[in-house]
């Protein structure tokens, strides 16, 4: 068979240790032939690909980033993109296609799929952790840890300062980063998409850590966290060809409202991309190879339309539509598991 390989959407730490299992399991044990496609479904859209072997995947494991190179294109925004892309794909004689993404680049390849019958398997990737249909995305380990890092670098500056820390990490409809690198660093407010915050009671709860006698703190804020309707200002960004706004922006009002209502000297720290970047986590780069591999076995099955998922501890395939039906958000008791550790 001829496979193809497609990274798509933000990079994140993993990625080419799933490519490197794709790779390794398509041309050792079936000996398939695997055609990577460059920037996500740009390459299958423009025709631009290289063939993967054996030796152009060598050490590529503990590599961030993507070798294939990412892209936010949406082949349902080009004119007759779809066509293009099927067209593509059957002049290079692909027999499936193996896309590896979130929810934009997996939500197009489903589309493909059912409505354009173009042969595709799933494999689900983003820091963010916020595909419905697995328990936890690759990528999402590594950015968990970077971002607990900085949490507690910040928490020794702040102490010394007795500053307010905000810092702002990914995630722009889901709070898992947020809310669990603010569970592991002792964050002492945590904001996240799900839940609109109140500025004042934000406010109040570093008032009162400080009346108990401690005078810092720590913020952490989603990047995708919105204050209550009415309640605080916010710029608004350019968006992509998905439709998503660029988001950052939050912790630098934050920092401006927590210090004028509160008084307390506030600075803010945005982690940004740095979330995305580096060596993936040992669990990142384990899980990455076990969904790699069941991508191959999938594709060599010939069961498209479906997406290696982690369910508990075991990878099962699952429809690639139910992964992208809607997004796993925070559940309301996550967040309230984590209110006395506020303030
Ligand atoms: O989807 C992953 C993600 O890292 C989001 O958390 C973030 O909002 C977005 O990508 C940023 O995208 P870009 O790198 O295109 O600015």
């Amino acid at each position: 068979m001829r496979i193809g390989v497609l990274t798509g959407g933000g990079d994140c730490p993993g990625l080419n240790a799933a490519i490197r299992a794709i790779v390794r399991k398509g041309i050792d044990v079936y000996g398939h032939v695997i055609v990577g496609f460059r920037d996500g479904w740009k390459g299958p859209l423009e025709n631009e690909y290289e063939e993967l072997t054996i030796e152009s995947t060598r050490g590529i494991l503990p590599r961030g980033g993507t070798i294939l190179g990412t892209s936010r294109t949406n082949p349902f925004k080009h004119d007759g993109g779809p066509e293009q892309v099927r067209e593509n794909l059957s002049a290079l004689h692909i027999d499936g296609l193996i896309a590896i993404g979130g929810e934009d680049t997996l939500g197009a390849g489903s589309r493909m799929h059912d409505d354009h019958g173009v042969p595709i398997v799933g494999v689900p990737k983003t820091i963010d952790n916020d595909l419905a249909a697995t328990d936890v995305t690759f990528g999402f380990d590594t950015a968990l840890q970077v971002a607990t890092e900085a949490i507690d670098r910040l928490h020794t500056t702040a102490e010394s300062h007795h500053r307010v820390m905000v810092v702002e990490v990914m995630g722009r409809h889901a709070g898992w980063i947020a809310l669990e690198s603010g569970l592991a660093g002792g964050a002492d407010v945590i904001l996240i998409p799900e839940r609109p915050f109140d500025i004042d009671e934000v406010c109040s709860l570093l008032r009162r850590r400080h009346a108990r006698g401690r005078a810092f703190s720590i913020v952490v804020v989603a990047e995708g966290a919105m204050p209550q309707e009415g309640t605080m200002e916010l710029a608004a960004g350019d968006s992509d060809e998905f439709g998503h706004v660029r988001l950052g922006g939050i912790g630098q009002r934050l920092e401006q409202e927590i210090e004028q209502r509160t008084g307390f000297e506030t600075r803010v720290t945005v982690l940004g991309h740095t979330q995305r970047g580096g060596t993936p986590t040992a669990f990142d780069r384990v899980l990455a190879t076990r969904v790699g591999v069941a991508a191959m076995d999938a594709a060599h099955e010939e069961r498209w339309g479906t997406m290696p998922a982690l369910r508990g501890t075991r990878i099962e395939l699952v429809p690639l539509s139910e992964a992208v039906k809607e997004l796993r958000t925070v559940p309301p008791e996550d967040y309230e598991a984590a209110s006395p550790f506020m303030g």
